[in-house]
């Protein structure tokens, strides 16, 4: 028998094993919670949180900060972002983000 022809089924079973996509269906149902979204608000600060905080990491980051933490937690966090981390955070757009913030996930919350 030449090579190739015991080459030929062994590649044909190769490629269906590739083909079995049992596995990623199973990986795509079972996501982590890593989609997490920022709570949405009409406050002006909710669509430029969208823009420059859910760029690097999710708003899961967001909802593990204590609910007791006031506006200056707040601004100095998103500071940090921006000179830590080096996100691109426009300045003006900061203290409107700050606000949206301490009033969805800190101490200025209306619930
Ligand atoms: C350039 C990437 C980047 C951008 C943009 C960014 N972050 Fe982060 N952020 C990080 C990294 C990296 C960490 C993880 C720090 C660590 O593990 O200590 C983090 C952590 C956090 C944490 C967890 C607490 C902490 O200090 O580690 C919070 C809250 C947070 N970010 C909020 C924000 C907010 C609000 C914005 C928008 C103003 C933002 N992030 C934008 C990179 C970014």
């Amino acid at each position: 028998m030449k090579p190739q022809t015991l080459l030929a089924p062994a590649l044909a079973l190769v490629a269906m094993a590739c083909m079995d996509t049992s596995f990623a269906i199973t990986k795509t149902v079972e996501l982590p919670p890593d989609g997490i979204a920022l709570t949405a608000s009409p406050l002006p600060g909710y669509q430029k949180a969208q823009e420059n905080c859910t760029r690097c990491h999710s708003a899961e980051y967001m909802q593990y900060q204590p609910p007791t933490a006031p506006r200056a937690y707040w601004d100095a966090m998103v500071k940090r972002m921006k000179v830590v981390f080096k996100g691109p955070i426009p300045e003006e757009d900061m203290p409107a983000i700050v606000d949206y913030l301490v009033k969805t996930y800190g101490n200025e919350q209306s619930k």
